[in-house]
C-alpha cells in the first residue's frame, strides 16, 4: 500500500474501545507498549519541553492501580455510586495496560495551552500506534483524573497536570465504524 493510503487507513480505522471490549486476559507485549510510548514521544511540541510523562500499569501494576483509584475516589467522593467504584476496580483489571499521562509544566518557557496541545499530539500517536497493531485503546478522564491529590502519585508537581488514563488491550468486539458529521461543515476555504 502506498505511504498516504497507510496512514489514512489507520486514521479511520482508529476507535476508542473500552475495557470490557478487550479479551480477557490477554497481554499486549511491553515492547509493543515500549513502541507506542516511543512514538508518543515524537509527538510535536513547542521550544522541545517534551511534556509528556508516562506512568505504565502491566501485568503486575494493574491491580495496585485498580486499588489506589478505588480508594482514592472513596476518600474524595464517598462510597454512594457503587457502579463508579465497581467500574474503578474492574477497568484495569480488564486491561492489558493502563498508562497514566501527566503533563510536566516548564514554567514560562511556553504557555500551558501549548503543553496540552503537545500532549494531546503524544496522545494520537498511541491511539494510532495502538490501532496500527491491532489493539484497543481509549483515554479515560473520569476517575480520579480531576481529583485533588491525584497527581502526586504520579510523579507530578502542584503546576503539573493530570491529564487521563491510556487504557490498552487485545480487541474481542470489533468497533463500529466511526460516525462523523462532514468536515466540509468545519471548513472555511478561502481561495
Ligand atoms: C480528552 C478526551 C477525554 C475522554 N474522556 C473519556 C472518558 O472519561 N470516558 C469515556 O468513556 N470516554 C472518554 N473519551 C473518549 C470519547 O468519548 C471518544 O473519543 C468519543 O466518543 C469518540 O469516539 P471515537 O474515539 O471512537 O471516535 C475521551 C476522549 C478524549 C479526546
Amino acid at each position: 500500500m502506498d505511504k498516504p493510503g497507510i496512514i489514512n487507513t489507520v486514521i479511520q480505522n482508529r476507535r476508542s474501545i473500552y475495557p470490557y471490549q478487550y479479551e480477557a486476559g490477554a497481554e499486549v507485549d511491553d515492547a509493543i507498549v515500549k513502541q507506542i510510548l516511543e512514538n508518543a514521544n515524537k509527538a510535536p511540541n513547542h521550544k522541545k519541553t517534551m511534556p509528556w510523562r508516562f506512568t505504565v500499569y502491566g501485568r503486575e501494576g494493574r491491580k495496585q492501580f485498580a486499588d489506589l483509584q478505588t480508594s482514592l475516589y472513596i476518600q474524595n467522593k464517598g462510597s454512594e455510586n457503587k457502579i463508579k467504584i465497581k467500574k474503578l476496580q474492574d477497568y484495569p483489571l480488564m486491561a492489558s495496560h493502563v498508562i497514566a499521562i501527566g503533563l510536566k509544566r516548564h514554567g514560562e518557557r511556553v504557555p500551558e495551552v501549548e503543553e496540552i496541545l503537545a500532549v494531546g499530539c503524544a496522545i494520537e500517536n498511541m491511539f494510532l500506534t495502538a490501532t496500527a497493531y491491532g489493539l484497543g485503546c481509549y483515554l479515560s478522564t473520569g476517575g480520579i483524573t480531576y481529583i485533588e491529590g491525584a497527581k502526586e502519585l504520579f510523579g507530578l508537581e502542584a503546576e503539573d497536570r493530570l491529564i487521563g488514563f491510556f487504557y490498552i488491550g487485545k480487541i474481542k468486539d470489533a468497533p463500529k465504524e466511526m460516525q462523523r458529521s462532514p468536515v466540509e461543515e468545519k471548513i472555511t476555504w478561502v481561495g
